[in-house]
């Protein structure tokens, strides 16, 4: 028997989609308005679920206050109004798309999650659009 417990987030923070390697033209074709040379922001929400068996002892499958400190150690101090582009180690030659920024989340909190859990993380760039990544 597994259960799934989750925890919902969020940040916000400025972006740009480019390629500094693409010419002026390139970029606006592929990346639009995401593109624009002075940045421009989203509210992020993320919901981050673990996966797996109850602890017989606790009946937990993972303390949630643990797993929301850890969120926002690795996520929203890190990433919290900042410039991913400038302010994020990890997108210096990354282009932070949604599901660039979905993979080092998922990367960042894996480290510090029981490997007998599984993880999935799934991020909305807007309330439209959505990305999710479980590892795979
Ligand atoms: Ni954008």
């Amino acid at each position: 028997m597994k259960v799934t417990v989750s925890r919902r987030a969020h940040f916000n923070a400025a972006h740009r989609l480019y390629r500094p390697d693409w010419d002026d033209v390139k970029n606006n074709e592929v990346f639009g308005k995401c593109n624009n040379p002075n940045y421009h922001g989203h509210n992020y929400e993320l919901i981050v679920s673990v996966k797996g068996p109850i602890d017989p002892e606790t009946g937990y499958v993972m303390d949630v206050k643990i797993l929301k400190d850890l969120i926002r150690s690795e996520v929203e101090d890190a990433f919290d109004h900042k410039n991913l582009n400038l302010d994020v180690p990890e997108f210096k030659n990354l282009n932070p798309t949604a599901e660039n920024i979905v993979v080092v989340i998922w990367n960042k909190l894996r480290k510090h999650i029981s490997t007998t859990l599984e993880l999935e993380v799934v991020l909305y760039e807007t309330p439209r659009n959505f990305v999710k990544y479980t590892g795979e």
